[in-house]
Order: C-alpha cells, then structure tokens, then sequence
C-alpha cells in the first residue's frame, strides 16, 4: 500500500493531482494547500522552505511514501533541502522551458511565473541554458494566485488581471506560452480566448504525472493502494479547495 503527499501554497496544485490522477487512478492521495500562507510567490526561500519542513512532517506522519511538491515556487526554494533532510522520494515542477523552446515556430517563448520562481537560481540555470536557442520573455502572473483562489476564474475583472501579464507576452512575439505556476492551468480557457490562434500554452503537470510513476517504480513504492482516493486538508479555510477539486 501507498499514500502519496501532494502540496501548494493553495488549491493550485490540484491542476497537477489531476493529471496523476489519470495514469495512478488506484492510489491514495493527500492534497494539502497552504492557504493559510498563499501566496508564496513573494515569500523568502527561508520562510518557504519552513513551511516545506512543516507539511512534509504532517505527510510522514500520514505514512506518506512519497511527497509531490506541486508548486513551482516551493520546488524552487526548498526542494534541495528537502531531498537533504528527508529520506523518501520527492517530486517538484519547473517552469517547461525545454519543449517551449522546441515547439516555438517564432523563436519566442513566453514565461508565467510567480517572482519567486523566476527569480530562483534552479530557473535561472534552466532559462540559461535555452536563452541562445530561443528569446525568453517572462512575465510574473500578477494576481492569478488570487484569482484562482478566490475561484474567479472568469469575468470581466478576472480578463483585465490576466490581459495585463498575458498581453506583454502575445505583443512580443511569444507563440508558446510556459505555465510556470499550478495555479496559471485554471485560468488556461480565459488565456486562450485572449491569446490568437496559433498560440500554445504548456502546462508541465502531464510530464510531472509521468515523473511521478517513474519515481515510485524506481522506488519499488506500489502504485494502487486498497483504499484509493483523495484526502484533501488545507492550514485555511477549505472551500476553494472543496470547490476547486470538483472541476478536476
Ligand atoms: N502554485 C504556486 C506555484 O506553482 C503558486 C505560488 C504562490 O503561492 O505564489 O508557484
């Protein structure tokens, strides 16, 4: 048997427990967000990293057999320290630069992400070592985390928020469009209505599924557990998440 820990700053991560869902239908899952400290895109590697420690413990305790970190920011502030400090397996995101930047017919590549996440050494490397290939422009999502935690996922008002981030990316000539933060897959349908045909966003929750199945293979960590399912927490209120987890 098997529990898997899955996290965010919030409900956010559940754009990636859907697609594990999909390819590990059987297992058991807890789904915390930590929304009681959302965002955490302009919180410090220390004070994420802390909250890292703090729900990876509540997981171990769980009997957690592996932990999903689904948050771009905390993987890039924390889970080096994490793999470090705890002996089982974790899997974290990053920004999808590389088929971006294979898959781009404009030699544009456009980034969302929060502050936190481009301004990480770990994306920093990975934007390095493709900014010779293809022109990187990078945009933080600025007031996605919260729309998509207030579950305004559409709107007039949610349209300008996200027009505001988008746009700059579409005006440079960017035909494929990184989600770089779990959050962003929620908001795709409003991104695709303001962005012209021909544009593709890449949402790196398929790949991070299929890490994931590799990880507890490799692990010898079974992949069906015989109370399957999903085990959602949360260190605020529940109802984005209760919300959220009905549309994955
Ligand atoms: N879902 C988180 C990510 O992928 C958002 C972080 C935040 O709370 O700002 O980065």
């Amino acid at each position: 048997m098997a529990t898997i820990g899955i996290f965010d700053s919030g409900s956010g991560g559940l754009s990636v427990l859907r697609e594990i869902r999909k390819i590990l239908p059987e297992q058991r899952y807890i789904y915390f967000s930590d929304n009681a400290h959302c965002p955490y895109g302009e919180k410090s590697a220390q004070y994420i990293t802390d909250r890292c420690r703090a729900i990876t413990d509540m997981m171990l305790s769980e009997g957690a057999s592996a932990v999903v970190v689904a948050c771009n920011t905390a993987t890039a502030a924390a889970i080096a320290t994490l793999r470090s400090e705890y002996a089982l397996p974790f899997v974290g995101m990053e920004p999808a630069v590389k088929p971006a930047a294979t898959g781009t017919r404009s030699g544009v590549v456009g980034v969302l992400a929060t502050a936190g996440t481009l301004k990480a050494p770990k994306y920093l490397n990975i934007k390095g070592q493709y900014a010779d290939a293809v022109r990187i422009a990078e945009r933080v999502g600025k007031g996605f985390v919260e729309l998509v935690e207030a579950m305004e996922l559409d709107g007039p008002h949610a349209e300008a928020v996200v027009r505001a981030s988008l746009q700059p990316l579409l005006d440079e000539g960017a035909d494929t469009i990184v989600l770089g933060c779990t959050h962003y897959p929620f908001l795709l349908p409003l991104m695709q209505r303001i962005a012209p045909e021909g544009v593709t966003f890449i949402n790196p929750a398929p790949a991070v599924a299929r890490r994931l199945k590799d990880v507890l293979q490799g692990s010898g960590i079974p992949l069906t557990d015989p109370h399957p399912g999903v085990e959602l927490r949360s260190s605020g209120s529940d109802t984005t998440l209760k919300k959220l987890f009905t549309l994955i």
